[in-house]
């Protein structure tokens, strides 16, 4: 079982990069599940039914989200519906949609979940608790379960790593932006990265505008934050490899785009 997971879309440029590169990457890596992290697809911050739609019908069968989740009014129009969207799983009782996907490879399914961490960000639900929940939900119905951990500190996430190693196939970092170069094998044969890393504008911070973060953190002024438009852009990813039987990862390998990464098919 490979999956192949494409990290932080951002806006136009980051969704440019999806539909230029994924056909190329399944070409070449023949990966049974895509999930992308679009959570920062719409104009940096949420997504749309229409984006949505774009991803799946450029090849992603699930798509997971984060703290932008509810950005956009849109989403409460859509989410019930949404099949194969996935958030966070620990927003509080009575926030829509669900935090667990299953999708159906073959005779077999993958379960999805998306949590979110605390530390530097809304004080919700325990993300160690529900994952708790969900992995023994999902560990009834299928041995390949896969983890996006939304979460701003590098402590929460390699906790969350070894709190689920053995438990689950993958547990990968997002929400930060910067693909970290510390993927591996866990003890018990969980895969894992802190995080894995934006897709959308290369030469910008973090995604938006070098100047108004510039000018914010030299006058501590209020500044408003766009997305970078035009310029060089940058493709972030994570293919991972299962046991076909036990679910375990047996490799886990980074995927980086840009100018100073070219790709080559
Ligand atoms: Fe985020």
């Amino acid at each position: 079982m490979r999956i192949l997971f494409i990290g932080d879309v951002v806006s136009s440029p980051g969704r440019d990069m999806v539909q230029q590169y994924l056909p190329q990457l399944k070409q070449k890596y023949r990966p049974n599940v895509t999930i992308i992290n679009g959570e920062n697809a719409a104009g940096g911050k949420g997504i749309t039914e229409k984006i949505y739609r774009h991803f799946l019908e450029w090849g992603a069968q699930a798509i997971t989200l984060g703290n932008h989740t509810w950005h956009h009014k849109d989403i409460f129009e859509f989410i019930d519906e949404a099949k194969y969207l996935v958030r966070p799983a620990n927003f509080p009782d009575g926030n829509p949609g669900v935090g667990i996907v299953y999708l159906q490879v073959n005779a077999m399914e993958v379960a999805v979940i998306s949590l979110q961490g605390r530390t530097f960000l809304p004080s919700i639900d325990c993300p160690f608790r529900k994952a708790d929940e969900l992995v023994g939900e999902a560990q009834k119905r299928t041995p390949f379960i896969f983890v996006d951990f939304h979460a701003e500190a590098t402590s929460e996430k390699q906790a969350m790593g070894w709190y689920l190693d053995g438990r689950v196939s993958a547990v990968v970092g997002t929400h930060t932006h910067v693909q970290t170069a510390d993927e591996r094998l866990l003890a018990k044969g969980t895969a894992y990265i802190t995080d894995v890393g934006m897709t959308g504008p290369y030469d910008g911070i973090l995604g938006v505008e070098q100047e108004p973060v510039l000018k914010k953190f030299l006058t501590e002024l209020p500044a408003r934050f766009e997305v970078v438009k035009d310029g060089r852009n940058q493709l972030n990813g994570v293919m991972i490899d299962l046991d076909s039987k036990t679910g375990k990862a047996t490799s886990i390998k980074r995927i980086l785009i840009n100018d100073d990464h070219p790709y080559f098919s």
